[in-house]
């Protein structure tokens, strides 16, 4: 039988939820069984036996959902193979200490549940949709915009976690 894999997440403007996406269907092609899920509706862990968990950045940091999620589900995620990723535009610039710092969004729930790997790959921002205050921090941080997503990176990045979510 397939194993099943979770790939939870939580998005504001629904970029994140694509990543997710795109994620679960490279788990898929190579014979997982994968539900992809935001974290708010996740009841039951038990028919997991991997999970993909990720956030986009805002501010330097993960959304509060998913870091709840984990918080709660500590017990459980620690005794399978978990994978986390982080959405942000930051890191269209793929310098090492540009990584770095959008690493650090992770380390709240690194230190809840350590992962098997990371991933961090740029987002999408369309100023057309954003509540106030964010269209307001965006104009004053004079935030770049456009769908920066890079699938190759995504699909690269799925398919070598799964052979470290199947190994572990
Ligand atoms: C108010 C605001 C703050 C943000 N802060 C960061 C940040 O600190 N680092 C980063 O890399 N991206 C930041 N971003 C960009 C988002 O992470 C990016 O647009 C992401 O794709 C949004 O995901 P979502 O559509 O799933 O909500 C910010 C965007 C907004 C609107």
């Amino acid at each position: 039988m397939a194993e099943r894999i979770l790939v939870a997440y939580a998005t504001r403007y629904g970029s994140t939820a694509e990543v997710a996406e795109a994620i679960g269907d490279e788990l898929r092609k190579v014979g997982a069984e994968v539900d992809v899920r935001p974290v708010d509706e996740i009841r039951d862990l038990s028919p997991y036996r991997a999970a993909v968990i990720g956030s986009p950045i805002y501010m330097g940091k993960w959304l509060p959902e998913p870091q709840v999620f984990i918080e709660k589900n500590q017990q459980r995620l620690r005794t399978i193979p978990v994978a986390y990723f982080s959405v942000g535009l930051t890191v269209t610039d793929r310098s090492p200490e540009i990584l770095r710092k959008a690493e650090a969004s992770m380390d709240a729930v690194r230190m809840l549940v350590n992962p098997v790997e990371v991933g961090i790959f740029p987002g999408k921002l369309e100023s057309s949709g954003l509540s106030f205050t964010d269209r307001t921090i965006v104009k004053m941080i004079r935030a770049k915009t456009g769908d920066f997503r890079d699938w190759e990176i995504v699909r690269s990045w799925a398919q070598a976690v799964h052979r470290k979510l199947t190994a572990a």
